[in-house]
C-alpha cells in the first residue's frame, strides 16, 4: 500500500460520500492499483458509521474504518489510531468535512517523493496557500497567533513549517515514533513536529468552507492546546513553576483589591493567601497533576496542600528574619533563596506526597521510581532546550 488516507469523523455523516468520490476520483491510477485506500476513524454518535459503511459498499476505492466507542484523545487519538491501523508507506491525514480538498493529494505524495520528506505539510500560510474557509476574525486571529507562539516555543523543530496546526498533511509512517506521542485536542501535527526530528516541505492550500455541519472547534479545544504547547515544551516542573508564578500575581491583585474596598491589609493577606491556594492547588491538580490523581480523593489532596502551604507560609517570615539576623546575607537574596528553596520542597512534597502512587508498595522501590520520576520531570521534554 502507496497510501492510507486517514479520516477522522466526528458526526459527518453529510459529507462522507462526497469525500469518498472526490478522493477515488482523484486517485484514479492509485485505486486501479490498489495502492490507496480510506481509513475512517469515527467517534461518532449518530448513524456516521452506517453511512460510511453503504459508501464504502458502492465504491471502487477500498474504504476501512475503525469505530472507537470511548473516542479516547480525541482528533488526535483518533488520527494516531489510523496510523497504527496502517501499513502503508504514506499516511496521509484529512479532515472529513472537505474543507481539505481532495485533489491535493496527488500533490503532497509526489512532493513527498521528489524531497525524500518524513512530512508533507498543506499549508494555509505559504504562498498561494489561504485560509478563508476559517469563519470569522476571532478564528484567523486565534490561528495566526497561536501558530506565532508555537513557532517561537520550537524555532528549530518548527523552522521549516509555517502551519504546525493544519489538520492536513502526509507523513512517512517509518519516521515516527508512536510510542512518544501523546495524542490529545486538535493539534496532531505540532505533536508529531516537536516530538520527533523530521525532514518537512510544505505545499500551498486553500482552506475551503465546509461542506455540510458544524465544526467541532470550540475554546475547550483553544486551552487544550495552550495545555499541550506547555507540556510539549516544558516537564512538570515548569508547569507548577507557571502555575505559582500566576498564583504570585493573583494573591497580590487580590489583596489589593480588598485594600480597595475598605479591608485591614492583615485580613487582605489572609483572605488572597486562602484564595490563591485554592486556585492553585485546582489548577494543578488539572494541569500538573492530572495523571497522578487516582487512588485518594480530592479532600485528601487538597488538605495536604493546604496544610503544607500554609505551613510554608506561616514558616517563611521568622526563616528570612532568623537568615537575615544571623548572617551577613542581604535581605533580598535571603528573600530570594527562600522562595527558591520553598518551591522546591512544595514541589517535592506535591509529587512525592499529596500526588503519591498507592501507600502498599515497599518503601526502597517507591523512593527509586520516585528519584527516576523527578529526574524525567526536570529534563527537558520535546525540542532540545539547547539551540
Ligand atoms: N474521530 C474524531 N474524534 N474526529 C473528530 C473529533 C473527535 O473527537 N473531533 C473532530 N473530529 C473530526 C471532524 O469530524 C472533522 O472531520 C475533523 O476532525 C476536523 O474537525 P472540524 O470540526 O471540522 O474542525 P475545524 O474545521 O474547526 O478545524 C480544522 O482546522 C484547524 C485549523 O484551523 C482541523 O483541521 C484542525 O485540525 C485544524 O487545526
Ligand atoms: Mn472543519
Amino acid at each position: 500500500m502507496r497510501v492510507t488516507v486517514i479520516v477522522p469523523t466526528f458526526n459527518e455523516e453529510p459529507n462522507v460520500e462526497a469525500l469518498v468520490q472526490r478522493v477515488e476520483k482523484v486517485c484514479g491510477a492509485m485505486v486501479e492499483s490498489g495502492e490507496v485506500e480510506i481509513l475512517f476513524v469515527d467517534d461518532s454518535t449518530d448513524t456516521t458509521p452506517q453511512t460510511i459503511e453503504r459508501v464504502a459498499a458502492e465504491s471502487t476505492i477500498g474504504v476501512r474504518m475503525i469505530h472507537r466507542e470511548n473516542g479516547e484523545g480525541g482528533l488526535s487519538g483518533a488520527v494516531v489510531a489510523g496510523f497504527q491501523a496502517s501499513d502503508a508507506e504514506w499516511c496521509l491525514v484529512m479532515d472529513g468535512d472537505l474543507q481539505h480538498p481532495p485533489e491535493m493529494i496527488p500533490v503532497l505524495l509526489e512532493t513527498g517523493d521528489e524531497s525524500h520528506a518524513d512530512v508533507v505539510v498543506a499549508s494555509r500560510y505559504v504562498g498561494g496557500g489561504n485560509a478563508d474557509g476559517l469563519s470569522g476574525w476571532v478564528r484567523h486571529a486565534v490561528s495566526k497567533s497561536s501558530i506565532v507562539l508555537a513557532r517561537s516555543m520550537f524555532p528549530v523543530r518548527l523552522r521549516d513549517c509555517t502551519d504546525p496546526m493544519t489538520g492536513f498533511f502526509a507523513v512517512r509512517r517509518a519516521s515516527i515514533d508512536m510510542d512518544a506521542l501523546k495524542p490529545r485536542g486538535f493539534k496532531i501535527l505540532l505533536e508529531l513536529l516537536t516530538r520527533n526530528k523530521l525532514k518537512v516541505v510544505e505545499e500551498p492550500f486553500v482552506f475551503g468552507e465546509r461542506f455540510a455541519g458544524e465544526s467541532k472547534a470550540n475554546l475547550a479545544q483553544g486551552l487544550n492546546y495552550l495545555h499541550q504547547l506547555a507540556s510539549l515544551r516544558f516537564g512538570r516542573m515548569s508547569r507548577f513553576a507557571i502555575i505559582g508564578a500566576f498564583g504570585a500575581v493573583l494573591n497580590l491583585a487580590i489583596m489589593a483589591g480588598l485594600m480597595h474596598l475598605g479591608e485591614s491589609y492583615v485580613l487582605a493577606a489572609i483572605v488572597s493567601a486562602v484564595a490563591t491556594i485554592t486556585i492553585n492547588f485546582l489548577l494543578q491538580e488539572r494541569f500538573v497533576f492530572h495523571d497522578l490523581r487516582a487512588g485518594r480523593s480530592v479532600w485528601h489532596r487538597f488538605a495536604e496542600s493546604f496544610g503544607f502551604n500554609a505551613t510554608e507560609a506561616a514558616i517563611r517570615l521568622p526563616f528570612l528574619i532568623w537568615i537575615v539576623e544571623a548572617t551577613p546575607v542581604p535581605p533580598i537574596v535571603a528573600q530570594a533563596v527562600t522562595i527558591a528553596v520553598a518551591f522546591v520542597l512544595r514541589f517535592v512534597f506535591h509529587s512525592r506526597v499529596v500526588y503519591r502512587a498507592g501507600r502498599t508498595r515497599p518503601v526502597s522501590p517507591l523512593l527509586a521510581e520516585g528519584a527516576a520520576r523527578l529526574d524525567h520531570e526536570v529534563s527537558p521534554q520535546g525540542e532540545p532546550r539547547v539551540q
